[in-house]
């Protein structure tokens, strides 16, 4: 059967069938257009009865009736409105699929945040309660929250016998020694602002779990304390997440050995057979690769994460890097947090265009507004390279230590704004002596890269790479952390391993 050749096509056994009065109106159209429209309506009409599809049960459905009247109103206007409506429609399509992809973003809030709502309540996911948990040791304090790590505790135990107790004395007996680690985070109901804050951060939460699930920490839900007993304060909301590891790279980087420290996590093995430079640079990459490609996929999805920093990647046990805290993060898709809480920002890893936004932008418009804005703003602002900026500062903290204490970052800061964020001036500049040897390791590919986060935004994207570029950039072209990473997956044995990194 052919769609293309009309005079092979068996005719209609059903005259008055919804796609032949369509089609027989429209042909009698003069324009060349509505011929064109006609001949391939009659052609779905002949196809359809000749696989024995009953095309009068296409008129029961309405949507089907009003699609095609909508089609048939197009038709029959005259020549140049059609091209115009056209044109417009093709135009709204090109706008409203672009990055960010405003269409995709309400689809994704207005149908699948419901759907998976819907789901989640089905199967309990979202029934948490107070009483679920106990409260381990408290591991910070942002600005709206308080940040404690916890255990689920299975439902047929006493409540009171476990509610207060700290995770550590849970440990020690053994009928808990199983128990499912979380993070819990107490909203700071009394400080004002707090309460959206803590909405915000599981909307996005939720949001982030349909977009990159992989990326981030595993979110488990919310819910309000019942009751005052422990930390938990009546009426106050918690947000639970899956543990996801014992320390972040901030952790692993106040550690002297570091990035030794992390190479059986993320190797699963010693590299033998390279000097410790080369050992340093491959987890080094194999560490920047992966927060770059976690941050493509949310970029991909119009969301800015705007807190990379160590503290905020978590090292699990596997060796992956997790982004957390989207406190602060925005998302461009549908207008959420437009314009950053400069309060929730860290200055020591923003770029030099935060200081500009807020005041430009005083108040933020309106979500849908912010939305049909988006794709005008990705074009001109690239708000995605603001966290390309941050993990160039994380690269160049890896691989210098005076740069990895309070007092190296904040005066990297005040040095590289007095050079205007010109990463190569700061190095002839710098009364820091930092060690870049690892960044110059193969023709200084690590240090080009450095350059190319670390520097003004510039016009159009010119002037500091995008998450997809820098996956394309020379220095993890060769991928040798990757080799290294898969390899050891597969069990080879180490002086295959090395003889394979060295024949790269
Ligand atoms: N899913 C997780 N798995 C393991 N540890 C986590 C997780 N989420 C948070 N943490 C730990 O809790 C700390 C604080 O979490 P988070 O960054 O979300 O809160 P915060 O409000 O920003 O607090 P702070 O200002 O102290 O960073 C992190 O630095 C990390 O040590
Ligand atoms: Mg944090």
């Amino acid at each position: 059967m052919s769609w293309l050749n009309t005079s092979e096509a068996p005719s209609s056994k059903h005259p008055t069938s919804a796609f032949e009065s369509f089609s027989l109106s429209s042909s009698s159209r003069p324009t060349k257009c509505s011929a064109f429209l006609g001949n391939i309506s009659e052609e779905i009409a002949n196809d359809l009865a000749s696989i024995g599809f009953e095309s009068e049960s296409l008129i029961v459905s309405p949507l089907i009736q009003s699609g095609l009247s909508l089609v048939q109103g197009v038709v029959d206007l005259p020549e140049g409105e059609r091209w115009a409506f056209l044109s417009l429609v093709s135009f709204a399509w090109v706008y409203l699929t672009a990055r960010p992809g405003v269409l995709i973003g309400a689809f994704d809030a207005y149908v699948l945040a419901p759907l998976q709502l819907g789901l989640d309540s089905i199967v309990g996911r979202r029934d948490l309660r107070r009483s679920d948990f106990v409260l381990g040791e408290r591991l910070g304090e942002g600005s709206f929250g308080v940040v404690y790590s916890g255990a689920v505790v299975p439902r047929n135990v006493n409540v009171e016998d476990r509610a207060g107790k700290k995770v550590k004395d849970l440990e020690r007996e053994e009928r808990f020694k199983n128990l499912q680690k979380v993070i819990l985070k107490k909203v700071k109901t009394e400080i004002q602002g707090a309460k959206e804050c803590g909405d915000f951060e599981e909307w996005f939460n939720y949001r982030i779990s349909r977009a990159a699930p992989e990326a981030c920490a595993e979110f488990l839900g919310s819910f309000i304390a019942d009751k005052s007993i422990s930390q938990f304060t009546k009426g106050g909301k918690w947000l639970v997440w899956k543990f996801e590891g014992d320390q972040t790279l901030a952790d692993s980087m106040k550690d002297r050995s570091f990035p030794l420290n992390l190479e059986s996590i993320m190797f699963g093995q010693e590299l033998k057979g390279l000097d410790s430079l080369e050992r340093y640079a491959l987890i080094i990459k194999q560490i920047m690769r992966q927060i770059i490609t976690s941050l493509k996929k949310i970029h991909d999805t119009g969301i800015v994460h705007r807190d990379i920093k160590p503290a905020n990647l978590v090292v699990t046990r596997k060796g992956k890097i997790k982004l957390i805290d989207f406190g602060a993060a925005t998302d461009l898709r549908i207008g959420k947090n437009y314009v950053p809480n400069r309060g929730l920002l860290d200055p020591d890893y923003c770029p030099p265009e935060l200081y500009v936004l807020p005041e430009e932008t005083p108040s933020p418009p309106p979500e849908p507004v912010a939305a049909i804005l988006s794709p005008i703003l990705w074009q001109l602002n690239s708000p995605d390279l603001f966290d390309m900026y941050s993990t160039g500062v994380v690269l160049l903290q890896m691989a210098s230590p005076t740069l990895r204490s309070t007092s190296g970052l904040k005066r990297f800061n005040l040095e590289i704004k007095s050079v205007g964020y010109d990463l190569r001036k700061w190095r002839e500049f710098t009364r820091l002596r930092p060690d870049l040897s690892i960044l110059d390791l193969d023709s200084g590919r690590g240090w080009d890269l450095a350059t190319k986060l670390i520097s003004e935004r510039g016009f159009l994207r010119r002037g500091r790479l995008s998450a997809a570029a820098a996956l394309r950039h020379p220095y993890f072209l060769l991928g040798s952390d990757q080799a290294v990473t898969i390899l050891s997956k597969l069990s080879m044995t180490k002086s295959y391993c090395t003889f394979l990194i060295f024949t790269k």
